[in-house]
């Protein structure tokens, strides 16, 4: 980690009952490295066919008894196992995510990778403690229920954290006693691949996890229309998560989404102004604001919004464009061409609809190659009603707003089909809390941003989406409840 040395990369294969293979069509993709545009390595394009000699695989691997019946401690001993694997690779895997998706390689290696390992760790402890419940009913009767697994589980996550998300669904999955074929986004299939090889290495049965690098047409869609695929657990764009739900119909699969968001990050008139500067840059800027909970509605007291202005550009300045293989490189490029074309449309939107450019909005060369670097951008006088304020950008960019009191920030923070996130800047216990209670997100910050740890829940109110990852609330979208009646009269 501590040089910037690129990696031997091996084309990536697909990982299916516990062997790796080529797409039955041969056909492959490159995976491209956002900081330079270069490809970095070829791999394996599944369709329908391969969709289904793995989940094949994985409903083999569900009803052999080396699963079933294998005691759950030693479910438990195989995730820590894969955790010491990754954790024996860590600094190859973040430098590897770091190619592939283009995040500094320090936030690689210091969240991505270590929270992935921390949540098999955590749901390796999990394994051995998913227990029903005793219920007194009347009569001469004995009711109890026990927390079986769905079965097989189809996993289909994005690219803004790639082993991470991948971790958030695989680990739960497979401490419950499923089974899961898993499809990393196209843009970043290849620490999924490590993952699989962890796995391997681990002596987790061939089958229980099964990986599929493909696109989300026909990859994922196959995925989700599969007769014998029991849930999808997806996170992703909005509009994709609306598909996959009304696809999901047709078989009626148990679904989990996690979807976009455009949180209000609201700093009150009494707030420790430093601090919140420092968080509401990081909010927007962390992992070049492709993040769903990015803090990209900056909600600021009218009062204080000169000062706070001047000092977050001050700030924001400091995040400059790098090279993410340089531990100091603190903002890295977008992840693709599509995306930084997406974000650079969403600039030009937001100068046409008159709000006042403040930083950045320009693009950035870096090592003299045709990276997709953006500088980190603010807009100012912005409005509720401009696309800039509406849709989530998934960029560096910030639109800030201005409030006259509380009600109001928190009336403009609910005023959006999302609710993955919000914050509140305050040293005020009791207008935080209000703020807290009255914020319609699954998770609400105070005086902090983007707190995360794999035993809190994590998902979203509206259309950010349902189900809950993380924490104990996961036992719930991995298993099922049985109710066991027996007669005792
Ligand atoms: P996307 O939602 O298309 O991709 C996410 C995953 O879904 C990928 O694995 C993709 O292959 C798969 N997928 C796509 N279409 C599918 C289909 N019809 N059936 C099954 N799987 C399918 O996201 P995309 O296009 O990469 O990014 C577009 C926007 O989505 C971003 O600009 C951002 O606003 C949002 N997004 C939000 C994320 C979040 O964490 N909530 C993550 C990634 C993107
Ligand atoms: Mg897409």
């Amino acid at each position: 980690m501590t040089d910037t040395a690129t990696l031997e990369i091996q084309p990536g294969q697909l990982f299916i009952g516990g062997e790796w293979q080529d797409a039955a069509s041969g056909e492959t993709f490159d995976t491209i490295n956002p900081a330079t545009a270069e490809p970095l390595t070829h791999v394996a394009a599944a369709a329908a066919d391969d969709v289904d000699r793995a989940v094949k695989a994985a409903r083999t691997a569900f009803e052999a008894d080396s699963w079933q019946k294998l005691d759950a401690r030693k479910r438990g001993k195989l995730l820590y196992a894969i955790a010491d694997k990754l954790e024996e690779r860590a600094d190859e895997l973040a430098r590897l995510e770091t190619m592939d998706n283009g995040k500094p390689v320090r936030e690689a290696r210091m969240i991505d990778i270590k929270e992935s390992i921390d949540c098999f760790r955590y749901y390796a402890g999990w394994a051995d403690k998913i227990s029903g419940d005793v219920i007194p009913v009347p009569g001469p009767y004995l009711n109890y229920t026990r927390r079986e697994p769905v079965g097989v589980c189809g996993a289909i996550i994005p690219w803004n954290y790639p082993l991470q998300m991948a971790a958030w669904k695989v680990a739960p999955a497979i401490a419950c006693g499923n089974t899961v074929v898993l499809k990393p986004a196209e843009q970043t299939p290849l620490t999924a691949l490590e993952l699989a090889r962890a796995a391997a290495e681990a002596g987790l049965p061939a089958g229980v996890l099964n990986v599929l690098t493909g696109f989300g047409e026909p990859a994922g869609a196959s995925l989700v229309n599969h007769p014998d695929v029991d849930k999808i657990a997806f996170t992703g764009s909005t509009a994709v998560g609306k598909i996959i739900q009304k696809q999901a119909a047709d078989t009626l699969k148990k679904v989990s989404l996690e979807l976009g968001g455009k949180s209000p990050n609201i700093v009150l008139d009494d707030a420790d102004i430093d601090a919140a500067v420092k968080g509401a840059s990081m909010a927007i800027f962390y992992n070049t604001g492709q993040a769903c909970t990015a803090g990209s509605r900056l909600l600021v007291h009218e009062k204080i919004r000169d000062e706070f202005v001047e000092k977050l550009l001050k700030r924001a300045s400091g995040f400059v464009p790098g090279d993410p293989l340089d531990p100091k490189t603190r903002l890295g490029p977008l992840v693709s061409a599509e995306q930084l074309d997406r974000v650079m449309g969403y600039i030009a939107q937001g100068k046409s609809e008159g709000a006042e450019l403040l930083l950045g909005g320009d693009r950035v060369e870096v090592n003299g190659k045709a990276g997709y670097f953006l500088n980190p951008t603010i807009f100012g006088d912005v409005e509720s009603k401009m696309v800039i304020a509406c849709e989530e950008i998934f960029g560096p960019v910030l639109a800030v707003q201005t409030f006259s009191d509380l009600e109001e920030a928190i009336q403009i923070g609910n005023n959006t089909e999302y609710g993955l996130a919000a914050a509140v800047w305050t040293r005020d216990v009791r207008k935080a809390h209000h703020a807290a209670h009255q914020l319609r997100a699954g998770t609400v910050w105070i005086n902090t941003y983007h707190n995360l740890d794999t035993a809190s829940p994590f998902g979203g109110y509206k259309q950010s989406g349902y189900g809950r990852e993380l924490g104990r609330y996961a036992l719930d979208l991995y298993t099922q409840v049985k109710s066991v009646w027996v007669n005792l009269g």
